[in-house]
């Protein structure tokens, strides 16, 4: 549209095509003036130009601003969040699209399996059948990995050193059983495995000769009492529905168990990791109703040994790169570790922004000078063995 001679940027300009009058904008943005006029008053999307009788006009680059705040917006994240991401010099209209369509995807997913989830449970009612609520709470559980394990396998592999230690634990165990098994990246080879996997989508990544797998949940374990000599659980107890339940059918099932899990028994506990220390506090909300190490040890009578994680470590797990901080920036990084999806878009973004500000200043590499000479570090993780 074309507007009369009119002000911008506290100059006159005389001719201008292209500009918007904010109640055009609102009509084609679907939203209100009030809104518009908030973004205004709080500086997320400014008008830049003036009409002569002081009316509000917006360029083509307020209203792509304002396309990206929006988008934005309806992924839930927060106005200030909002202004740190359209703010940031070193993303164009291009990365915000990339942004916000992975974005889109990751919902997307995460609805389409839920909606999966309550079709199986709805299937299972219509049948008569009675849902337990560990069935209903480990689906979710599974439903979560049905939703992002599709990108698992990028970065999630054995890493020998944490290998060497799990199967130290298994002791003799000729026949083992590895419970929440994943693509399978812990099973020792020269053992008899048997897996129990609940998310298709982890078994469907399972390698071809890979050990057999159950569709089936550490609640409820399809086993006769004291079927294996070892039952083995490795990073998988933080997604159970009932994690006392799981465990005590592991104990049921098998003489030995292995556990690998993380330790947030003592205060202090987000301050080991400069991630959730300094990036992502988020993390505690996240494990807050996380059973304590002391009670899952003592639920199994298992003793607790520290697993260090190197400075390597091939596993991309959570915690695998404390002293190689800008991998925390790759997408494909983060989407392989269930920590990211849980604690949101928001927080995630809220994160990344910051360590990239951070690792740029050279303010994350005098924080932590100390990393630099480490070879492992002790972030929590722990092996019970009972
Ligand atoms: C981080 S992955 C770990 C996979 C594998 N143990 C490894 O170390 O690579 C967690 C796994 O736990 C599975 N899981 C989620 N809820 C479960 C439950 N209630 N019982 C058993 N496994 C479950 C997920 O589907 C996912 O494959």
């Amino acid at each position: 549209m074309r507007l009369d001679p009119h002000v911008a940027s506290g100059c006159i300009v005389t001719a201008v095509e292209d500009h918007w009058t904010v109640g055009q904008v609102a009509g084609l943005a679907g939203v209100t003036v009030r809104t518009l006029h908030h973004y205004d008053q709080v500086g997320l999307v400014r008008p830049s130009a003036r009409t002569a009788t002081g009316y509000r006009a917006y360029s083509a680059g307020d209203m792509e601003r304002l396309r990206e705040v929006l988008a934005y917006r309806r992924l839930g994240f927060g106005l200030r969040e909002i202004a740190d991401l359209v703010d940031d010099p070193t993303t164009d209209a291009v990365a915000h699209l990339h942004r916000l369509r992975e974005l889109q995807l990751e919902r997307r997913d995460r609805a389409d399996a839920m909606v999966a989830a309550i079709d199986r449970e709805l299937g299972t009612r219509a049948r008569g059948l009675t849902v337990t609520p560990e069935k209903q709470l480990a689906l979710l559980g599974a439903q979560l990995y049905d939703a992002i394990g599709g990108a698992y396998t990028t970065t999630r592999r054995t890493e020998p050193r944490i290998a060497a230690q799990i199967w130290d634990a298994l002791g003799d165990a000729r026949s083992v059983l590895n419970v929440g098994a994943g693509t399978g990246s812990y099973e020792p080879a020269d053992r008899d495995v048997t897996a129990v996997e609940p998310s298709a989508v982890m078994r469907g990544q399972r390698p071809v000769g890979s050990a057999p797998c159950v569709d089936a949940t550490a609640e409820q374990l399809p086993f006769e009492d004291q079927s294996f000599d070892a039952a083995m659980a490795v990073s998988t107890v933080h997604r159970w529905g009932d994690v006392a339940a799981g465990l005590r059918e592991m104990r049921r099932v098998a003489r030995r168990v292995v556990v690998l899990t993380f330790d947030t028994d003592e205060p202090g506990w987000m301050d080991r990791f400069w991630l959730t220390r300094d990036y992502l506090p988020e993390f505690a909300d996240v494990l807050a109703t996380f059973p304590s190490l002391a009670g899952m040890a003592d639920t199994i009578g298992a003793r607790v040994e520290p697993v260090p994680v190197p400075w390597d470590c091939a596993d991309g797990l959570f915690e695998a790169y404390w002293r190689r901080p800008e991998a925390y920036l790759e997408d494909h990084v983060r989407r392989a570790a269930s920590v990211w999806t849980r604690v949101g878009p928001q927080a995630e973004q809220r994160a990344v922004h910051s360590l990239a500000d951070d690792l740029a200043t050279g303010r994350w590499a005098a924080h932590n000078s100390d990393l630099a000479g480490r070879d492992t570090a002790d972030l929590g993780l722990r092996l019970l063995t009972a």
